[in-house]
């Protein structure tokens, strides 16, 4: 009976082990989570590549191909970016794929598939015939899951300089084009593919399908990347991460700081304390009607008007660079005045989104961190030792909206356009005076309210107005005038980096120019800016 009852605990101990085990990989399987690594070897277009991905509701991060940051086990798929590099170079990237290759699925672009023949015994050389631009799709295998209900014939984008001459032997060619023989292959027997040319650009029609082929269909990725998971997702972690500690954050009147404090607020409700500080150099009525609208969203924000602590450490300066510092470091001072007022307050969260904080790998050294110094708070002093929260760090500016959107944020506020933390004060060429700001701010105002009115508002990616230091000589009645000169400024551009003047129709131009002059007292002409950046920038300053 002993012996029985020990088998029987034997067998049950046993299924218990067997039970454990099951479930621990399930929690495993759960843990493996729906992420996407690209690995990054330079190329101009990897943050298309994620771009692209996210857009399919997949999650992905992309990490220098020499980064020791990331664990492979915790990613589903892997895409080799392109690169400025040959793979015939010296200085060559050569990254250990060999917890990658044959393990995990795998997407090569363009460099990354000359990278996986030049590496594994086939040829990559100089190619004979250009190879920038549109070509066409010729599938060799039309069966291939890749090309998931991409036609033949569609149209692809190529930008290399080297081709694939030879490829190893396990290697077999799914699509050519007119003068790239190997265009897209497949190792036999695993998960591995290859292209050529780029899914991620716009001209290549099918590229989303191609992607989505493969990490959906082929990867068996979930497309669970949503902004509500976003959102139910980080207000957990935001919760995990800061407890019952006291935060602090800065409130520009801007998209992502607002949909940070929206989460946070979400996660932690009253332990987050908001300032919004008025620098005296925001737009018209805007601390008001910011504020206003903040405490209308449930938010716990302090409005701190500083303007004339501003103005009186502008006084005099006009060397762009002088004011911009000096507009810094006065809202460092007034945001540590207020953070100190806060008892106990732990940690600072900041609204930093994730163009922000990808390391770019470059062509001639290591890989390097782009760290936009003049948004966000960057530069507290260390002795507030806060520790930091930035529940926007892997998303994109849209992905911000979406998110924004999906937690009930006014669309108007998350339609609106960028604004320089420095304000009216990179806009007011020389030195900043009240009637300056007084001006500009009316100006500004005629030409952003026109704009709405004109349905022009959100074709423009960022407008404003400069005050120019000349005054130029007028006519108004019979009186000769002598006063102030304004350029607008509207521009199109995806990031800033990049942006055009935009076309803004003539009789708009009319209409606002009159008003600005007829009702602006102290400004007699209007300018309007045809520069493109670059060569010019977008703020004159
Ligand atoms: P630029 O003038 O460099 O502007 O072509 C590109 C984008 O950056 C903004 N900008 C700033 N934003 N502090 C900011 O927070 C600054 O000092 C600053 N300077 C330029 C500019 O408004 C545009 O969106």
């Amino acid at each position: 009976m002993l012996g029985l009852r020990k088998k029987y605990e034997i067998c049950n101990n046993n299924n218990n082990y067997i039970w454990i085990s099951i479930i621990l990989i399930l929690v495993l399987l759960l843990q493996m989570q729906n992420k996407v690594l690209i690995l990054d070897f330079g190329s101009q277009f990897t943050q298309l590549i994620a771009r692209r991905v996210r857009e399919l509701n997949i999650y992905c991060e992309i990490h220098p191909y020499n980064s020791e940051k990331f664990d492979i086990d915790n990613y589903s798929a892997v895409i080799l970016s392109g690169s400025p590099y040959s793979v015939r170079s010296d200085q060559v990237p050569h990254p250990d794929l060999s917890k990658i290759k044959g393990k995990k699925p795998l997407l090569g672009i363009c460099y990354g598939a000359q990278y996986l023949v030049h590496f594994f015994g086939g040829n990559v050389g100089s190619s004979n015939s250009r190879e920038y631009g549109r070509a066409n799709l010729s599938f060799v295998d039309n069966t291939n899951e890749l090309f998931h209900h991409i036609e033949n014939n569609s149209q692809v984008w190529m930008s290399h300089s080297d081709t694939i001459i030879e490829m190893p032997d396990n290697y077999k060619v799914i699509a050519s084009t007119d003068d790239v023989k190997n265009a897209a292959y497949k190792i036999i027997d695993e998960e591995t593919y290859a292209i050529q040319f780029h899914p991620e650009v716009y001209h290549t029609k099918d590229g989303k399908q191609l992607l989505e082929n493969f990490l959906v269909h082929i990867a068996k990725v979930k497309q669970d990347w949503t902004p509500d998971s976003f959102v139910e997702s980080t207000v957990k972690a935001i919760r995990e991460k800061v407890g019952n500690d006291k935060v602090v954050l800065g409130l520009s009147g801007g998209v992502d700081s607002t949909v940070a404090a929206v989460l946070l607020d979400k996660a932690i409700g009253k332990n987050l304390y908001c300032i919004f500080v008025n620098n005296g150099l925001l737009r018209k009525n805007e601390y008001e009607n910011v504020l206003d609208q903040y405490e209308h969203m449930g938010l716990n924000v302090k409005g701190v008007n500083a303007s004339d602590r501003f103005l009186e450490k502008l006084k005099g300066l006009s060397d762009p660079e002088k004011k911009r510092k000096a507009i810094g470091n006065t809202f460092i001072e007034v945001f540590d005045d207020e953070a100190h007022l806060i008892e106990d307050v732990k940690w600072l969260a900041q609204g930093t989104i994730y163009p922000d904080v990808i390391e770019s790998v470059s062509v001639t050294g290591g890989p390097s961190a782009t760290i936009k110094s003049h948004h966000n708070v960057g530069g507290l002093p260390d002795y507030m030792k806060l520790k930091i929260v930035e529940p926007l760090r892997m998303i994109f500016k849209d992905e911000v909206r979406r998110v924004g959107k999906s937690m009930g944020i006014d669309p108007e506020l998350l339609g609106r356009h960028p604004y320089p933390g420095p304000g009216l004060g990179i806009r007011i060429l020389g030195d900043i005076t009240a009637e300056k700001v007084r001006i500009l701010q009316e100006v500004d105002f005629i030409f952003i309210e026109g704009l709405k009115k004109w349905n022009l508002y959100n074709d423009v990616w960022q407008a404003g107005a400069m005050l120019l230091p000349v005054n130029s000589v007028g006519v108004m009645g019979d009186e000769r005038t002598y006063e102030k000169v304004v350029a607008l400024r509207a521009v199109e551009s995806t990031d800033g980096m990049t942006a055009d003047w935009v076309d803004l129709p003539y009789k708009f131009l009319q209409e606002t120019s009159n008003k600005i002059i007829n009702g602006v007292k102290g400004v007699n002409r209007v300018v309007y800016d045809i520069s493109s950046k670059p060569p010019a920038t977008i703020e004159w300053e």
